[in-house]
């Protein structure tokens, strides 16, 4: 059996501000998908969505991951009724945190491993990002991205920057679900349309948006986190002016903060979904426990430098 894994994402600094062509920050995170595969009859089963129909909508994405892995290298990888699959995923469903993305790397790093063919990280993050197309509206490519490689990435226009920088080790990320769940397009559309109502006042704040993420690199180099945290909450505030906040993702970041975290903000589209926090390590586990208080599911992450590994050693 060959066992792959990848990890899942969050947006540090940038979102919204991205779809019209400012940077955007995002940073791989310590939770995974684990994808295993094996000669077997065709089932596929997730630990935590059960069995899935070789019709659904979640088999086309291994569909697409064999077809286009069969084309690049000019065989049949293998056919769905003569493989076994198993799937544990640690990543929260529909929160922004690149759940999906981060199964189609898993499953292509395992499957080309599977068919012993030379392949690049390269390689996995063009097919697994055709497998996301293939399933999701539009996707920008991030969250493959940052599945693949780990780390930190600066986007901007479709161009991806893997940095070579880090947080410090005592650094620590904890995410929030505000248990609302939006739909992304909807959320987009509406800030777009206060865009068009207002632009002139709308282009101001993505311009300051753009400045947030130059000075983030900047403290991210320096390892200021004092700095860092002061300019998440600059970047709440401009989300909340483009009116993608909620009364329980405010709610989250000033319990954070009273709690002595460096910084919070939505993290992703907004109107609900993730709230991060950033915090040292050494109150960490305070804050979780006063937000799990106040209702909220929350869990801590520390981010991922390694992107998609193999995992050896299961049978
Ligand atoms: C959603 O996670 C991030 C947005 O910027 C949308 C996008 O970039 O496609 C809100």
């Amino acid at each position: 059996m060959i066992c792959s894994k990848a990890p899942g994402k969050i947006l540090l600094f940038g979102e919204h501000f991205v779809v019209k062509g400012k940077p955007a920050l995002g940073i791989a995170v310590s939770r995974y998908a684990v994808v295993c595969i094996k000669h077997g009859k065709g089932e596929f089963f997730s630990k935590q969505i059960g069995r899935i129909d070789h019709e659904s909508k979640d088999m086309l994405l291994f569909r697409t991951i064999i077809e286009k892995a069969s084309e690049r290298y000019s065989k049949k990888a293998v056919e769905i009724e003569n493989v076994d699959v198993y799937i544990d995923s640690e990543i929260p469903l529909g929160a922004g945190m690149g759940s999906s993305a981060a199964v189609s790397v898993a499953f292509t790093h395992a499957l080309l491993s599977y068919i012993g063919v030379d392949f690049s990280l390269s390689d996995v993050n063009e097919i697994a990002f055709e497998a996301e197309k293939r399933v999701h509206y539009r996707p920008s490519g991030v969250d493959n991205t940052l599945s693949v490689y780990g780390g930190l990435l600066y986007y901007q226009s479709g161009v991806f920057k893997r940095l070579d920088l880090k947080l410090p080790g005592n650094v620590e990320i904890v995410v929030v679900d505000t248990g609302l769940k939006r739909a992304t397009g909807e959320v987009v559309r509406s800030v777009l349309e206060r865009y068009d109502r207002v632009p002139v006042i709308m282009s101001k704040i993505y311009e300051a948006g753009e400045e947030i993420v130059n000075k983030a690199l900047e403290y991210i180099k320096d390892a200021n986190m004092i700095g860092l945290g002061e300019l998440m909450l600059m970047n709440h505030g401009l989300l909340w002016a483009i009116g993608v906040s909620c009364k329980e993702c405010d709610e989250i970041v000033h319990e954070m903060i009273r709690q002595g975290a460096y910084g919070g903000k939505i993290s992703g589209a907004g109107k609900g979904g993730v709230v991060i926090g950033l915090v040292d390590s050494s109150i960490s586990s305070k804050i979780l426990e006063s937000i799990r208080q106040r209702g909220f599911k929350a869990f801590i992450v520390k981010p991922d430098y390694n992107g998609v590994s193999e995992i050896r050693g299961i049978d």
